[in-house]
């Protein structure tokens, strides 16, 4: 059983494969967090929770004989507010006398087989593995606040599941100004936070800090989850390497304002308290609403960051993205982006088309510029309706047209976005999010769409709809180039704006989950300015994301690197572009920039027609390569094989087959050397006592040989070379 509940001890035991989570309710109902760990062979942790009598800790009603416990240091599993606990507060009220204390103690609990949805939000898919939620009903009795804690345990997958309802159990209005998914106090340890922090054309970089006693700050309040600050940390030993050291993860399913808190507190003791950001939030809960916050993915490891990586891509793989993706091949696509900008003409997207199915691409997809007045990115957005001026015989023609070459076809939308200049604004300027006595803050020259009005919504449903209805159309770029401002709805009442945020975020998850009930073949890339929104939640409904708008490919090793922490290669979009880049004006073999591209969901993004004979064989073949590396790409155990110490110089990662039959390696030369060290690739993830064959030569080494001795290589001169080397278990 994955959750057991020992009525003599008041203790719950939540167990995975590999890991062990243990609640105590204590003797005055008292939600205490027991233990995080691995296995304890059914050891009560409370031994661990000494009483200490520190100054400045109160100590509750019921506690004032008992001053070593306070729930100021207390490790617990969702705190209150304004009753003693100083550090970070799970939850924030306004309570109809003004009120702003809050006190949850322990009201029933309940287990059960599977795992509900959560209304409104994207949530983490039991299909028909082994999960089993534990409901824990927390109560403040003074203001009828009813806190109900969610944990799904995916027991074979090593992860738990966590988000929060809030119930008002009294007949008067209390307010939310905070409220989060999870809290997880860890007691003990010397740990390092991790963050993927980032901009614009580089986003998560890996950061890793020592927590000292002090609060670090995760969050993101542009409307999205941003470019900036990723929804996900890692809490690791201070010596934590990637095959070494215990790790915690928390990731925040949600796209929108977001905000994970760490603190270490006077005891040494760690805090993270993970959510919405309440920047711009207040929830107002009449007498029986609830609310439900996103939900939140919670795994441990012992063994390191590498391991938490693969808990979270196969969580990610199989049950945050719809499962089917790990059946269907998605096609190598080739987008017209970078090859016209707005610049063209069906023609132009109908000859790139025609050289791309040559050399073996299987989708075109066409991005920004095809509907209304949109030349350049100043106006249009809004008006998804196709320009005949730009697209002789409309998008029908040009797939069919495409259809004709054996290619499905794509097309770019960003539905949230509006332009002043556009028609759907000067017939519904109450439709943008725009603050009733101020000027708007422009960006990209366009406004934000009131996502929280279920009419805009329907207005784009039913614009999407026509357009997929009267052409063949497989798949949406789905683009969001701005971060919001003036968050005001014209449909909601002033004491509602504190809401718009969240309302916004549900009505984009809505318009998402109505498009693909509607269109079940339909397949949605994820985009914000690239990986602006890349996160779990955008992942439930897009299986891959633009990763960035950097395409350069020596810039895209960081950028997937540090993307690979949380999220699956299979969630990667990644294309092959110009040399000279336009983004740095580097120039890089085309061989080293489809080694990178093939680490993600693999296309181009560059004119195909202007390619030199040898250039086109040459894609023909990083094609085929594709292909053949296809599902191992997709499925396998991702690595990241360098050391810092040798990062500076080049990178090299692997994919290596759950069952260990095989193994691709790639190597990406950042700075030619003369005279260079050899370069020893350790690989990992291998059969120690099978032999491996290096595809295209003689060479056998065994599993051991090749993890505990490494592979030598010097690799060719010149600028950014790179090497993709083969084993094959014999
Ligand atoms: C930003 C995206 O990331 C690009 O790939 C492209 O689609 C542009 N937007 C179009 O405006």
């Amino acid at each position: 059983m994955a959750i057991i509940f020992d009525e003599s001890r008041k203790l719950f035991r939540l167990s995975t494969t590999n890991s062990e989570y243990q609640i105590k309710v204590d003797d005055i109902g008292l939600v205490i967090h027991n233990y995080y760990g691995r296995s304890t062979c059914d050891t009560d942790m409370s031994y661990q929770i000494l009483s200490v009598d520190r100054g400045f800790s109160g100590n509750l009603f019921e506690n004032r004989d008992n001053r070593g416990r306070s729930i100021d240091v207390l490790p617990q599993e969702f705190s209150g507010c304004g009753v003693g606990d100083y550090r970070i507060s799970s939850v924030g009220v306004v309570a109809k006398n003004g009120s702003r204390s809050c006190d949850l103690r322990y009201k029933s609990h309940e287990i059960i087989d599977g795992k509900p949805e959560i209304p409104g939000l994207p949530s983490v898919r039991p299909y028909d593995d082994d999960v089993t939620t534990l409901v824990i009903t927390l109560e403040d009795k003074v203001i009828g606040l009813e806190a109900q804690l969610f944990y799904s345990v995916f027991a074979d997958k090593d992860v738990i599941t966590r988000h929060t309802r809030f119930v008002n159990v009294s007949d008067k209005k209390i307010h939310l100004e905070k409220a989060a998914s999870a809290m997880l106090d860890v007691q003990f340890g010397s740990w390092d936070e991790i963050h993927f922090a980032g901009r614009h054309c580089m986003e998560r970089q890996m950061s890793r800090n020592k927590l000292t006693q002090d609060i670090k700050v995760i969050s993101s309040k542009r409307g999205m989850s941003s470019h900036h600050e990723n929804p996900f940390v890692i809490l690791c030993d201070h010596g934590a390497t990637e095959t070494y050291g215990d790790c915690y993860g928390m990731m925040l399913m949600y796209s929108g304002n977001h905000k994970i808190e760490i603190e270490q507190d006077q005891a040494g003791s760690t805090r993270i308290v993970a959510g919405i950001n309440e920047e711009n939030f207040s929830w107002c809960l009449e007498a029986s609403d609830a609310f439900d916050t996103p939900e939140a993915i919670m795994a441990y490891t012992p063994s390191g960051l590498e391991q938490l990586s693969h808990i979270y891509h196969n969580i990610i793989r199989e049950n945050v993205c719809d499962r089917k993706y790990m059946e269907i091949k998605r096609p190598v696509l080739i987008n017209n982006w970078e090859a016209t900008y707005f610049d063209f003409t069906a023609e132009k997207i109908i000859d790139i088309a025609k050289t791309a199915s040559e050399l073996g691409v299987e989708m075109m997809v066409l991005d920004d510029g095809w509907f209304g007045k949109r030349d350049d990115d100043n106006s249009g957005l809004g008006d998804w309706f196709v320009n005949e001026k730009k697209l002789e015989g409309g998008l029908k023609r040009l797939s069919d047209e495409i259809g004709k070459l054996g290619m499905k076809f794509g097309l770019w939308f960003e539905p949230e976005m509006i332009n002043e200049d556009s028609n759907l604004f000067r017939e519904h300027p109450d439709w943008a999010l725009v603050d009733p006595d101020r000027h708007p803050t422009m960006a990209r020259n366009q406004m934000v769409l009131d996502m929280s009005n279920p009419k805009v919504e329907d207005y784009l449903f039913n614009c999407i709809s026509k357009i997929l209805d009267d052409a063949n159309i497989s798949y949406i770029k789905w683009d969001f180039n701005r971060s919001i401002t003036n968050v005001y709805s014209k449909n909601l009442p002033n004491k509602k704006q504190g809401e718009v945020s969240h309302r916004f975020v549900l009505g984009t998850y809505s318009l998402l989950e109505r498009l693909l009930n509607a269109y079940p073949n339909l397949m949605i890339e994820g985009c914000s300015g690239g990986g602006g929104r890349f996160d779990a939640g955008m992942l439930y409904y897009c299986p891959q994301i633009w990763c960035s708008d950097d395409t350069d490919a020596i810039e895209r090793l960081e950028i997937q690197e540090g993307t690979s922490f949380g999220y699956p290669v299979s969630t990667v979009g990644s294309h092959v572009s110009a040399s000279p880049n336009h983004q740095t004006g580097r120039s890089t073999p085309l061989a080293t920039r489809g080694v990178v591209a093939m680490s993600g969901t693999f296309g181009y993004e560059l004119d195909v027609t202007k390619m030199s004979e040898e250039e086109k064989a040459e894609v023909k073949e990083q094609i085929k390569t594709f292909n053949k590396y296809y599902w191992l790409i997709q499925k396998s155990d991702y690595y990241r094989l360098v050391n810092e110490e040798q990062a500076e110089v080049y990178k090299a990662w692997e994919f290596a087959a759950k069952d260990k039959s095989e193994a691709l390696v790639n190597i990406v030369v950042k700075k030619s050397q003369a005279n260079a060290k050899i370069k020893i690739i350790k690989l990992r993830g291998l059969e120690e006592d099978a032999m491996y064959l290096l595809e295209g030569t003689d060479n056998m080494m065994s599993g051991a040989a090749l993890m505990y001795g490494g592979f030598a290589i010097n690799i060719a001169m010149g600028d950014y070379p790179s090497a993709q080397l083969h084993f094959v278990r014999q």
